[in-house]
């Protein structure tokens, strides 16, 4: 309505008078995405978010994601200025894998090489030899157990197990997860399935292995995408945020998207398939964050010693990915 529309022509403004830039991830709300996609900015994975944030050639990145999505662009661009709409919006991978901790479980695994996903604060990082995104975790393991390397891997046990599984690598697990992903139930998307035969089961790796074992496609999001435009099938059941399902509605208009079912009704689920960290990213507080001189204090700072170290492993992963 009108209001949001002035919200959008505020913040298209705002953008451009402050030569900055907004990256958006596919689950945030489909009204950000779309001014994203609007604005010159662009609509991504949390390998191509960060990418695009330190390639493109505005002064301000606008991060609406995730905390460690935001640290990861300013670690990769210091010279930017690196807001996001809240720096509350966290992960509970982020959460459940704190750096001193994790330092301690390094520390007692010295023979095994340090790969740590992308959803990991910038202190993670620093401890770590390398940095993954889902799109590319299954070839960065297979990279490393061939020249002989064993592996600790964090945080994400799901992700971790999928890796070993795929690869056959020696990797030893941190315990965290995703409460988003780790809802999907298998016996509910079998019962969908069952309703729906012509249906493909796309499913992202921070799903349970009993999830993973029944999908068509495991993939990022990007990768999610991609494999929805390839395959025939006419609709498809979908185990992640189901922010994905405005990009993949706007592609494949004739193409039908069900969220895979949760482990409890709408009651009890913990997160219902939407991240409530990536819901915290909206026109108002993107606008705030741009019309206050100060950014409303949501200005992305990395430690600079943590952000030097922490670049070591996420260049890797750039270069990796190329
Ligand atoms: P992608 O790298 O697939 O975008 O995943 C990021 C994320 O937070 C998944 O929950
Ligand atoms: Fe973290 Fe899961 Fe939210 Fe992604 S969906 S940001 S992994 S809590």
């Amino acid at each position: 309505d009108g209001a949001r529309a002035h919200y959008r022509e505020r913040i298209a403004a705002q953008l451009k008078a402050r030569n900055a830039v907004l990256v958006a991830h596919y689950y945030t709300d489909p009204e950000i995405q779309a001014l994203a996609e609007a604005t010159g900015g662009c609509v991504a994975d949390s390998l191509e978010m960060a990418r695009f944030g330190k390639n493109h050639p505005a002064t301000t990145l606008i991060v609406a994601g995730v905390r460690f999505m935001g640290e990861t662009a300013k670690i990769l661009s210091p010279e930017k200025w690196v807001f996001m709409p809240t720096l509350e919006a966290t992960c509970s991978l982020d959460i459940g894998c704190p750096a001193d901790v994790f330092s301690d479980f390094c520390d007692q695994h010295p023979e095994r090489t340090v790969v740590v996903y992308a959803n990991t604060s910038a202190a993670v990082k620093a401890r770590a030899d390398w940095v993954v995104t889902s799109s590319i975790a299954v070839e960065l393991i297979d990279h490393l157990d061939r020249q002989g390397e064993k592996i600790l891997w964090a945080p994400d046990r799901h992700l971790g197990n999928y890796v070993r599984e795929r690869t056959g690598a020696d990797v030893l697990c941190w315990d965290g997860e995703c409460i988003v992903h780790d809802e999907f139930k298998a016996k509910g998307i079998l019962e969908l399935k069952a309703l729906h035969p012509e249906a493909a089961v796309l499913v992202h790796p921070e799903s349970p292995a009993s999830v993973v074992e029944i999908a068509d496609v495991v993939g990022s999001t990007s990768q999610l995408i991609s494999a929805a435009q390839q395959l025939d099938n006419p609709s498809f059941i979908v185990a992640t945020d189901r922010g994905i399902f405005y990009k993949m509605q706007q592609l494949m208009p004739g193409k039908t998207f069900m969220a895979a079912p949760t482990a409890g009704n709408g009651a009890t689920c913990r997160s219902c398939a939407n991240c409530p960290w990536m819901a915290m990213n909206g026109l108002e507080n993107t606008l705030a964050v741009l019309e206050d001189a100060n950014g409303c204090g949501q200005e992305i700072h990395v430690d600079p010693e943590i952000a030097r170290q922490a670049l070591v492993p996420l260049d890797r992963m750039l270069a990796f990915g190329a």
